[in-house]
């Protein structure tokens, strides 16, 4: 079909524009194609982004980076780039590099040096549109950005299906008024370029010419310039040299620069005539001279077009799409405040995932539970009872431990068992309980960099810092924690490849060489062998996230309530007293022989 685009064409937006990314994703719904946007890159922020298709939410991937979002979407061959003026020339110098077939630019006041350099690099690889434009559309199949307006302006201007007319102009704005003006007499545009007001645009009037008078679907071209610029000699050219044969509207819009007392710019960078050739009088002559069909006035454009059309574009009226036929887009779409992505309770029975519940519960094990709400995925059995031991080791470790102590004292002072639940959880923390996430990621970051082990704790103790997951209160290299060899010895049993344990293990070698209690402790080692064995068998986006989520603490948390509740109704079936810890045992004042 020789356009620019067709219903099949997909983009990368760059720059978080979301209502541009709206209107492009409206347009496709009321043309009846799939959702044109497949991906948004946001250099600052990678959560995706909420939007319609038509009234249906849903999310757009962000990626951090134009490659990583061009890796993921290898067939997308067309960039918007909405990136300032001061990046937009480095966006489209990788989007050239990265094969984008079509890159549209939007940003005003781009240097034209920067301009230059795109032009001369995109020759024959890519075809560029803008800067200072809202770009194209190809009516019926795809639109860049806010081409062609709001939702109704679109229908009125019949964007959503292929008329008979090839638009090319300047300017973004006017392009607009003149989609609609086409599509009030005629059947409206198959295609229309606003190629931008700067003086060196990414392409020309006659480039979009020379496809148009290659598509037969297009039966006459309307050109829309200005002031400024000798592109309309190119458009001469053809019509003398017969490339164009098809009828060619064209009008020079700043004809009102003659009644200026002198040189007049106009509100695009490139609309100044710097000589007599360049002012638009002189290039509407030009046009009309070569065979252009150039009205008197603006004013006697839509008769022009009207009147071509009845010469030229009847047979190709399409069946027209009443109003009442195009999708309705209601104006009041609100995003959702909430998203949950691991349950769905709207159905008689409600999903973990896609699974219902009642297939878990006739599973009978919890740990699949689990997995699917905690890491959306399902697990090899070796790994879900290996998840089920760790759970088991850390439900308790007697009355003494930090947390069973407050929740003890809590209970012993009358609250709930869920409050006391809590008063123990929030115990849990960088030395009890909570050293677990720290340690995964101390110990990764310490594997991935190459630290030999005794490099590693020379660092942390440079640093001032504790190696998480190393040390406990009363378990030593001699008497060592019995919880730690159970998992250990199930890890090593039914995995060959530890990395992070067998590493682990030789840092607890060198610290209890200089404390016997500075071992590898229970959450370290919940740490190293889960980055063994459950980080490579979860989800990709999940492993992307892994060490910054919490996982791991929570893990012990889960168990540890166990032993917490335990706790708390022991003491309530005790019907303990209030707990007063006996002053004997606090040291007063400043601990000086003297007080
Ligand atoms: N890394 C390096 N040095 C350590 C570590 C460690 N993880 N733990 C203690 N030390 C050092 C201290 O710096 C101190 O050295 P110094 O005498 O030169 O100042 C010495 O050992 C004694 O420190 P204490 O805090 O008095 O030792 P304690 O036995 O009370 O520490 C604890 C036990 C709190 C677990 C400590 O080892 C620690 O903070 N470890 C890191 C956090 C952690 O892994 N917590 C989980 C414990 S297991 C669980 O809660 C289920
Ligand atoms: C625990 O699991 O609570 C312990 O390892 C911590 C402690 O103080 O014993």
């Amino acid at each position: 079909m020789n356009t620019l685009f067709t219903r099949q064409t997909t983009a990368i937006i760059y720059g978080r524009k979301s209502v541009s990314i709206q209107r492009m994703l409206d347009f496709d719904y009321i043309a009846a194609r799939s959702p044109s946007v497949v991906a948004i890159v946001d250099p600052t922020n990678g959560s995706p982004e909420r939007v319609f298709f038509g009234t249906k939410e849903f999310l757009l991937p962000v990626y951090r980076s134009l490659s990583e979002a061009k890796s993921s979407h290898p067939n997308t061959d067309v960039l918007v780039n909405f990136a300032s003026l001061r990046s937009a020339g480095a966006v489209v110098l990788e989007g050239i590099d990265l094969k984008f077939r079509v890159i549209a630019t939007i940003a005003e006041g781009v240097p034209e040096r920067d301009v230059r350099i795109w032009i001369t690099k995109a020759k024959n690889k890519t075809i560029l549109i803008g800067p200072a434009t809202v770009g194209a559309v190809t009516a019926g199949a795809f639109r860049i950005g806010d081409t062609g307006g709001s939702n109704d302006h679109l229908t009125e201007s019949k964007l959503h299906q292929a008329g008979c007319v090839g638009y090319v102009g300047k300017s973004g704005g006017l392009s607009n008024e003149m989609y609609r003006m086409i599509a009030e007499h005629s059947s409206g545009i198959v295609e229309g370029v606003a190629i931008g007001g700067d003086r060196f645009p990414g392409s020309h009037l006659m480039d979009h010419l020379s496809r148009f008078e290659k598509n037969p679907a297009i039966t006459f071209h309307v050109v829309l310039s200005e002031i400024g610029g000798r592109e309309e000699e190119e458009i001469a050219h053809a019509l003398k040299e017969k490339h164009i044969k098809k009828p060619l509207i064209a009008w020079v819009s700043g004809t009102s620069a003659s009644f200026f007392p002198k040189n007049v710019q106009f509100g695009h960078a490139g609309a100044w005539a710097a000589n007599l050739a360049e002012t638009a009088e002189a290039k509407n002559i030009l046009l009309k001279k070569a065979g252009a069909l150039v009205p008197d006035t603006f004013e006697e454009l839509p008769q022009l077009i009207q009147k071509t059309f009845r010469k030229t574009g009847t047979s190709s009226i399409l069946k027209l799409m009443r109003k009442k036929d195009t999708p309705y887009i209601p104006e009041n779409r609100i995003h959702s405040h909430l998203q949950c992505t691991i349950s769905d309770d709207r159905g008689d029975d409600a999903l973990y995932g896609k699974k219902s519940i009642a297939s878990f519960i006739n599973n009978g094990s919890v740990l699949p539970v689990l997995a699917q709400l905690w890491w959306k995925t399902t697990l090899s059995k070796k790994t879900l009872q290996y998840l089920e031991m760790i759970l088991c080791a850390v439900a308790d470790h007697g009355p003494a431990v930090a947390g069973a102590h407050n929740a003890i004292v809590a209970a012993t002072a009358g609250k709930d068992p869920i409050d006391a639940l809590c008063s123990g959880l929030l115990t849990i923390g960088p030395r009890f309980g909570g050293a677990v996430d720290a340690a995964a990621c101390s110990f990764g970051d310490a594997v991935a960099r190459g630290r030999l082990p005794q490099e590693f704790v020379d660092d942390m103790k440079e640093k001032g810092e504790r190696i998480p997951g190393i040390g406990h209160k009363v378990k030593t290299i001699h008497h060592p924690d019995t919880r730690v060899k159970a998992l250990l010895a199930y890890a090593k049993k039914n995995w060959r490849q530890l990395p992070h344990t067998t590493y682990a293990l030789q840092v607890e070698k060198i610290t209890t060489s200089k404390k016997p209690n500075l071992i590898l402790n229970v959450d370290g080692t919940i740490a190293v062998t889960l980055l063994d064995i459950l980080l490579p068998e979860l989800p990709k986006d999940i492993q992307k996230t892994f060490f910054e989520t919490g996982y791991l603490n929570g893990l012990f948390a889960l168990g540890r309530s166990i032993g917490i509740l335990g706790h708390v109704f022991d003491q309530k079936r005790l019907n303990a007293p209030l707990y007063r810890h006996p002053t004997e045992d606090i040291l007063y004042g400043e601990g000086r022989l003297s007080d």
